[in-house]
Order: C-alpha cells, then structure tokens, then sequence
C-alpha cells in the first residue's frame, strides 16, 4: 500500500500549534495520481483543526520537506515523475522562488550538500560573490561606516549565484530534463497562487521598506495597497524570467535580457554589479568537512560557510562528554555545549573567509580530534569561561534563509540552504525581472580594523574583495550510520543556524528523541560575543537558568530560533521519516 503524508503547520493566535491537515492512505496506484497539488488545495481551504503529533510523517520511497506547502508539493510531484533527490530540491527550490520570496530566491546564493547512493558526498557552493568593483573599504563613506550601504542599498548586493548553482548540481545529478523542474515555477508565477493569512502579514510587513524601489511595490502590493489573504498574486515579469531560464540555463539569467536589467538598474541607482560580473560568476563543486561523532557519520558544508568547521568543531568537543547522562536541557548539558559554541564562534570569526582568498586558513586543525582535546581541556565545568574582551560580535546577518531537505527512493540526499540574506533581501526587486535581490555583502565585514566596542570585527579573513564570497553561517548537513543515510537537516537563522543544526542532531544521537521531537525541542544559542546565551521562551526553565547562572552565564529570551526542516532514513526498515518545523507556518513534509 502506498502512502501519502501531508502535514502543514499553522502559526495559531501566536502560539506554535502544529496542525496535521491531512494525513492520507491511498490504496491503489491510480488514486495516487490525484496529485499533490489537488490536495493541497483541500489542505490549504481547510480550516479545519486535526489532531498535533510529535510523531514525524513517514514514507517509504521519497520525502520533501520545506518551508512552503506548494513548493513542497513541486518536489514531491518531481520524485513522483522518477527525478532524483537532485531534481526535486532543484525543482523545489525554484518553486520557492516565486511562492517564498522571503528566502526562497533567484537572486541570492546558497550551498547544497549532496550524497549518492555509491560514491563520496559532494558540496555545491554557489554563494554569492563581490562585485569587481569592490573593496575592503567600500562601506566606508569620507572614512565612516555607513550601515545603510553595507545592508541596504545597491551596494549590498552580491552577484548572484542560485540560477549557477542550481544549473551545477542538476548537470552532475539530475535526471528528468531542465524544462521540467522549471515549469511548475513558471506556472505558479504566470497563474498565480492564493495569498495566504502569513504570506498578507509578512508582505504587509515589508511594503514600507520596499517604498523607495517602485518595482518592488509593484511586484508585491496591489497599487501600493497590501494584498489580502485569499487574493491571487501573480508575477508575470517572474514568469518571463524563469521562461528564459528554462530555455536557456544559466545564461537565461547571467546573460542576455536578465543581466541587462540587473546591469541598468545597478547603473542607475549607483549599484556595482556589471553584465561582465554576472559573466564571471561561477558555483563550484568542493569536499564536505566530515567528522565522526558517537559512530555517525557528519557532513556538512566546507568554507566559504562557516557552518559546517563550527559544526564539526562543537561536536569533536561535545564528544568527550556524557551528554546522555546528564539529561536534555540539564543546566550541565548547556554549560558544556555552551563552551563548546563559545569557542567555535570564537575561531570563526578569527580564521574563516573565502579559502581562495585566505589559502593559510587552518581549516584541517580545526576540525581535527586532536585540537577538540585541546579546547576540551579549557572548560571548566562549574564555571563559564568569559569571551576575550579584546575581540568584539561579529556583524548582524539576516536569519531570513531557507533550508530543504530531500531523499529519493534510492536513498540519494540533498540538504540545501539558500538565502537572500534579509527578509526579501535588499527589497529590491530588478525591473522588468520580477525578482528581488539579496543584500548578501552585508556579511562582509564592515571595514578594516574596525573592532570596536559596539560589536564590529574588522578582521582580514572576511573583508570585501573583488571575487570574494562573503562568510556564512549556512550548514546543510547529512548524517551517516555505518555507511547508510541517516538524516538530512539544515535551518536559516544566521549564526544561529549552526547551534539549531547541532542541537537537532545531538537531539537525536545523544537523547534518543525522534525526529519531530529533535525539530520541536526548545534551542539555545552561544556566539562567544555578545557573551550571553540567547535561549526560545520557556525553553529554560527557572531552575536551569538559576544553576547557569550560579556558573557565571547570562542570558536573554526570544521568541524563536531557527526553522529546520529535516528527514531521517531508518535503514532497518527502510523508512523515511520526515520532521518540518512549526515554528514557521507553512513548514511542510510531503512523502509517497
Ligand atoms: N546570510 C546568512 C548566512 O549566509 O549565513
């Protein structure tokens, strides 16, 4: 029998309330054809509250999960039709562009982490890069820092790198044609989807920041008015864009009519990006960073991403500790893995760049077993230790990334992040283009030199540079147990993307939790400076935080962090479980 799993969360009155809308067994073949999409539109006009689980969905041949339910459903229609675990999130990850513009993107960049059935786990990097005119002090205005053109202005804009990327890794692994993954992102874009109650508050949000840029308010309002929930919102210069992509590949972007209007609108408005830019972009192929933790297999994303040495960096650490035994959210178990975050924090910002442009970065050192020793032996576990005050938080990243995750029915797996950097990017949407650009430069470093006590670190590593990827914290991850898939994860959140991927995975490996519940459990977050734990609401409880406390942390609440959407494989019986995160409405896990 086969099965068909939908489960879509609602945001509820401001509380996390996980709705299943549906969960559907179709016994034959024949109704499975009734396509995702049909459903869909039942799930989406019901209002109807069903039962919350922590129990994941489960499948048995493939699995999508992100953060938008029709883009989802792209992927899910795309394993169906025989594509790869490629072919899907490549699919998906379009359809994200049109029906997720907060994150999901033509005009910013990401990373994917890629495993085969046979062979060794590849990593696509197509973060975005500075323009050639760019400098190490570009930000810079009569020798003051001038955030504004750091984070929102043309100047913010790195040239883009999805289109490339995505090109890339269905080159190496797709298999149904280019067209097919993406027509279904023509067709949300050319006929429009229904505007949702989420997706009215978020463009309602943003309208007044996208004021300044008349494309934008064209693209996403009606006549400068917010769209209401149920409207349909359309976007035909969107459509004509993917249109030219799909014909044409990359060129249909990085050349040609697209790159003309990205070049006029630089041009006019005082932006660096060039058509000879765009030309020169390129995504690259490189190895994962690997480490072993408790007999599983992590692989995660090399520099330019941060994500995946920090990662790799915090479990070698946690690995000399009996996390199991001191218990899930015990004040020890935050101590130690707060040090742990303290200290990897503290390396990224030291080391870490583009490796092209930083070719000495001690990149193998600091995800060796033998340096986790050291760093192990400077913990101290009834005290914390304080950050150095010489050294200053690293620059504000945007959290408004979007991560996916995909297994296909040969077990092959992408875990892919991408972003615009900021909600909607830099609001800017490229006239006649009908997509937004990100203000990806904004994790650049602001100046040379400038560490100062208001937070900013103005070390080399990461300063702007013609043809330089700014650093991320982005880490699309996927587990190994003795050489079977294990589970696929990634999240958005800026720095905190790194904490809310380990946590997940030490949720599962150290306290035995099932996927839902590894995604549902509270998180916690540690960035050496500022020198305090930042900790989701009621996730500590008064106790906890009166024991760290008595060890010298600090802290402040917030309302949520992160938004993984994940899959675990269970070799045993071939299972494929799959865990979105209520923290974002729309969250959605689809199997078959
Ligand atoms: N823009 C967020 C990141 O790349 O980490």
């Amino acid at each position: 029998m086969s099965v068909l799993n939908i489960k879509r969360y609602h945001s509820v009155m401001g509380a996390f309330t996980r709705i299943p809308v549906a969960a559907v067994k179709l016994k034959t073949q024949g109704l499975l054809q009734l396509t995702t999409l049909v459903l869909l539109v039942a799930v989406i006009a019901s209002g109807a509250l069903l039962t919350a689980s922590t129990t994941p969905i489960t499948s048995r041949r493939g699995m999508v999960v992100a953060a938008e339910p029709l883009a989802t459903a792209v992927g899910l229609e795309v394993l169906r039709d025989g594509g790869s675990a490629v072919d899907a999130a490549v699919a998906t990850a379009l359809a994200l562009a049109v029906t997720y513009p907060q994150a999901g993107n033509l005009g910013g960049g990401g990373f994917i982490i890629f495993r085969p059935t046979v062979g060794s786990s590849v990593a696509y990097d197509f973060r975005e890069t500075a323009p050639a005119a760019s400098s190490r002090s570009m930000f810079l205005v009569d020798g003051v820092y001038d955030g504004d053109r750091h984070h929102n202005s043309h100047i913010a804009v790195g040239v883009p790198g999805t289109v490339a990327g995505l090109y890339l890794a269905w080159s190496d692994h797709g298999r149904l044609p280019w067209q097919r993954l993406v027509a279904p992102a023509i067709g949300l874009a050319r006929n429009g989807f229904l505007v949702s109650h989420d997706f009215a508050a978020s463009l309602a949000a943003v309208l007044p920041q996208m004021v300044p840029y008349e494309a934008s308010v064209q693209q996403f309002s009606d006549g400068g008015e917010p769209y209401q929930a149920g409207d349909r919102f359309v976007q035909e210069e969107l459509a004509s864009t993917l249109e030219r992509i799909a014909t044409e590949g990359p060129a249909g972007f990085y050349s040609g009519r697209t790159a003309q209007l990205i070049e006029a609108e630089m041009l006019a408005n005082g932006g660096l990006i060039t058509q000879s830019d765009l030309g020169n972009y390129r995504p690259h192929r490189s190895t994962p960073v690997r480490t072993s933790y408790r007999g599983y297999e992590i692989i995660s994303m090399p520099p330019i991403s941060s994500g995946g040495t920090a990662l790799v960096q915090m479990l070698n650490i946690l690995e000399g500790y009996g996390l199991a035994e001191f218990g899930f959210g015990s004040a020890q178990t935050i101590h130690v893995m707060t040090e742990a975050m303290r200290r990897a924090f503290a390396d990224r910002a030291r080391y870490l760049g583009d490796p092209r442009f930083n070719p000495m970065m001690p990149i193998s050192r600091l995800v060796s077993k033998s340096y986790a020793e050291e760093l192990r032996a400077t913990i101290q576990l009834g005290r914390a230790s304080s950050s150095s005050p010489l050294s200053f938080e690293w620059p504000t990243e945007g959290t408004e990334t979007t991560h996916l995750s995909v297994v296909d029915a040969e077990r092959q797996a992408v875990s892919l992040t991408y972003t615009l950097e900021q909600l909607y990017g830099s609001k800017i949407v490229v006239p006649g283009a009908g997509f937004l650009l990100n203000n990806e430069m904004g994790d650049f470093n602001p100046a040379p030199n400038m560490t100062d006590v208001e937070g900013r670190i103005g070390t080399d590593p990461n300063l702007a540079s013609p043809g330089k990827r700014m650093l991320s914290s982005m880490t699309p991850t996927i587990v190994e147990k003795n050489g079977e898939l294990f589970m696929v994860t990634g999240s958005p959140g800026g720095r905190t993307i790194i904490n809310t991927v380990l946590q997940t995975i030490v949720n599962v490996i150290d306290f035995g939790m099932n996927i839902q519940e590894a995604v549902d459990a509270p998180r916690f977050h540690h960035q050496w400076l500022p020198d305090r734990i930042s900790y989701e609401r009621y996730g500590l409880s008064p106790d906890t935080l009166t024991l760290l406390e008595s060890k010298g942390h600090r802290f402040v609440a917030v309302d949520r962090q992160g938004a993984v959407q994940a899959i675990r494989y269970d070799a045993s019986t071939d299972i494929l479980e799959g865990a979105p995160d209520r923290r974002r409405a729309g969250s959605t896990a689809l199997g078959y």
